[in-house]
């Protein structure tokens, strides 16, 4: 089987590694250091399967484009793709469907009275979200009245985000362990996908501005058998069942984002694939056929449940330095190769580009992910740290305690 990927970072590189133990693969653009990159068009290459790693290519319409040229596709069409594009679409989802969620108000421009009247019947976390996409900056989370306000008039007056992005969800603040739950569904069925934690933070201890993902680990021993199937069961289950009723044939990975409350599992947002990095930590650990997963959920008839294997694996994403903001790029990446080499590491390429000399250096703000894996998460974590420490550029910059409470270390 002829398998595409679409995306060229991290998550797609471990995807292109885990589908080529069965399947013949090809990613576009990729970036230099995942094998099988082309710079061909999606829609120029003939394959039996197309998965597509980022959503914004959803957002504007691939999965239908591939569709529309008979192509079988993971990854939903721009109906379903409304899921991550739009929060307060998301979030009418969840209410249909009877999904736990934090408790919410949809407000647009000319709504800023009952906007602010709204943020007052909260207990006191105050969350306010642009309405669209926004590459993780569109979320602001805070215990201060007047900076929720401050936030909901920037963002309906379009101060924030534009014309563009003057509708705005406000909901109570919720706490807890987050929790990332990925699903593979064709249409009308689902099956559990791994489930991983993030950190989505800077800096170390959860400190500094949000990020894509500084480090995911997988398996989570906050979320047992019973949390797990209690995501699938009440969220996953009932969101499908609220898209079907809609028309919307969902086909694709669903990335359930929860945080694990005092009264339970809540849903903050689904995302319309898979997460970066979990999937760097999730997708090795798999020891069924993912292209076989995929093509089953591409064609509507995801009859093969996936297996995993105990073994843990953490992630660490080394950023450029100036990462989330203005990250550096151009710096030669040097130790590769000797990272790779050692026990139960793997390196995984995000913002890697080459220079004129066909040399890889720094292009991106994350620019590489590498993996740890063991029999359990301390061993996993020591051998990802002993990986990252043979890696180096100029202003490299990693997080130190990536899965460290989990690890018990
Ligand atoms: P989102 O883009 O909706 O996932 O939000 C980004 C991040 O903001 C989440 O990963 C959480 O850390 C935080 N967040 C979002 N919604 C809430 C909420 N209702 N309560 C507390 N934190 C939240
Ligand atoms: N790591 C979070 C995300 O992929 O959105």
């Amino acid at each position: 089987m002829k398998v595409v990927v679409v995306g060229g970072g991290g998550r797609e590189h471990a995807m292109a590694s885990v589908l080529a133990r069965t399947a013949e693969v090809v990613v576009t653009p990729g970036n230099p250091l995942i094998p099988g990159s082309v710079p061909d068009a999606a829609t120029a290459i003939d394959a039996d399967l197309f998965v597509i790693g980022p959503e914004q290519p959803m957002v504007d319409g691939l999965a239908d484009e591939l569709r529309a040229q008979g192509k079988l596709v993971v990854g939903p069409g721009i109906d379903g793709a409304r899921l991550e594009g739009s929060k307060a679409w998301m979030k009418q989802v969840l209410v249909d469907a009877g999904v736990a969620t934090a408790r919410h108000g949809t407000f647009t421009a000319d709504q800023l009275e009952p906007a602010l009247a709204f943020l007052e019947t909260l207990p006191g976390l105050y969350v306010v979200k642009t309405d669209g996409l926004a590459a993780g900056k569109g979320v602001v989370v805070t215990e201060s009245l007047a900076e929720a306000r401050d936030a909901v008039r920037d963002y309906l007056s379009g101060a924030a985000f534009g014309a563009a992005g003057t509708t705005c969800v406000i909901e109570e603040g919720l706490t807890g362990p987050e929790l990332s739950v990925f699903a593979l569904c064709d249409g009308t069925r689902s099956v559990f996908f791994g489930a991983a934690q993030d950190h989505k933070r800077i800096g170390d201890g959860d400190t500094g501005p949000n990020t894509g993902g500084m480090g995911a680990y997988s398996p989570v021993p906050v979320a047992g058998p019973d949390i797990v199937e209690g995501v699938i069961r009440d969220a996953i289950e009932p969101t499908l069942a609220a898209l079907t009723a809609q028309g919307i044939d969902y086909r694709g990975f669903l990335f359930c984002g929860l945080m694990l409350t005092p009264d339970g599992p809540k849903v903050l947002e689904y995302n319309i694939r898979f997460g970066d990095p979990e999937a760097q930590a999730v997708l090795p650990r798999l020891t069924s056929d993912l292209a076989q997963h995929l093509f089953e959920a591409a064609s509507g008839a995801l009859v093969t449940p996936p297996t995993f294997t105990d073994d843990a694996m953490v992630c660490l994403v080394l950023a450029a330095e100036g990462y989330p903001q203005a990250p550096r790029t151009g710096d030669l990446i040097a130790g590769v190769d000797d990272a790779a080499a050692l026990e139960g590491v793997t390196v995984f390429a995000a913002g890697v580009g080459s220079d004129d000399q066909q040399r890889p250096v720094t292009a991106g703000g994350r620019v590489l992910d590498v993996v740890g894996r063991g029999p359990d998460l301390a061993t996993a974590r020591a051998r990802a740290y002993a990986g990252a420490a043979a890696i180096s550029w100029p202003g490299l910059y990693l997080r130190q305690d990536i899965a460290a409470g989990a690890a018990g270390t």
